[in-house]
């Protein structure tokens, strides 16, 4: 299954060039992943964010031609908020919302997963593990990326985030598993519709992750997660400001 997210602009010399989500552009990032993969059409295929100089409709009606046409099967999304998934799914079916999602970022609980619900979107999850802040082996200082600029990894925010990892963490030794397998366990938990995407550059991690598909969390121990870390305790935003401003999820 591959699952492509496109949209996204660079500069040169690296940074962001902001997003362009117009008809002529989509196609053309279409043919540009079709031929880096190698492949005939691409199974998921969703913009990156919404870009707010063109119409979702617009966007997502590029997009359903190129399902007409063979090249994508399905139309995904990613990081928006429920008026977007509501016109976008006016336009085609959409098979999956793709958004943050994790014991430290509980707010699609209110809007977006009720919405995605009733319209039979399912939900990729991504960020379960908070960028590796759920992995139970972050420590201040260890990371020079993303994390650099997060608000959650910043002095008393990051302080505050891993005394709610160490309660965690004394769930997950009753259990015998790791920090992030019961992270990963828990969003398993929230429903058949929620897939954990979970990303790691090693092997071990992702033998390690893949044995939360074999936990089983009963009421209890769903309850004792949720006191270790309690919806909106998580201290700092998901993504530094300038990025938070880019998502319509957040509007
Ligand atoms: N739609 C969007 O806007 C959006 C945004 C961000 C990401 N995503 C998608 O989500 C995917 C995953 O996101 P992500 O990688 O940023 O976040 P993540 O899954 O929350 O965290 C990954 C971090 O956790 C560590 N880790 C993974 N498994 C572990 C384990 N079993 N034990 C301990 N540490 C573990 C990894 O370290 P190592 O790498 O050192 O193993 C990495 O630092 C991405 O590949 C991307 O496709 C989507």
């Amino acid at each position: 299954m591959i699952s492509v997210k496109f949209g996204m602009l660079g500069r040169p010399g690296g940074g962001w060039g902001g997003f362009d989500g117009r008809p002529a552009a989509v196609r053309n990032f279409v043919a540009y992943s079709l031929n880096r993969l190698g492949v005939d059409y691409i199974d998921i295929y969703r913009p990156a964010r919404l870009d707010p100089a063109v119409p979702v409709e617009e966007t997502i009606g590029a997009i359903s031609e190129l399902v007409d046409a063979g090249y994508i099967r399905h139309i995904g999304l990613s990081e928006v908020g429920v008026e977007t998934i509501r016109r976008a799914q006016a336009v085609h079916p959409i098979v999956d919302l793709q958004i943050e999602y994790s014991l430290l970022s509980r707010a699609i609980e209110d809007e977006i997963l009720p919405t995605c619900r009733e319209l039979g979107i399912g939900i990729t999850a991504y960020g379960v593990l908070s960028r590796g802040l759920l992995s139970g082996q972050y420590s201040a200082g260890s990371s020079g990326d993303f994390r650099a600029h997060s608000p959650r990894f910043q002095g008393e925010n990051l302080d505050h985030n891993l005394r709610l990892v160490d309660e965690l963490r004394v769930v997950a030794q009753a259990k015998e598993a790791t920090v992030a397998q019961i992270a990963i366990a828990w969003a398993l938990h929230r429903g058949d519709d929620i897939v954990p995407v979970i990303g790691t550059r090693r092997r071990i991690r992702l033998a390690e992750s893949l044995a939360a598909l074999d936990i089983s969390l009963d009421a209890n121990d769903l309850e004792r997660i949720e006191k270790a870390i309690p919806a909106g305790a998580a201290a700092g935003d998901r993504y530094p400001t300038a990025s938070m401003a880019m998502l319509d999820s957040e509007k």
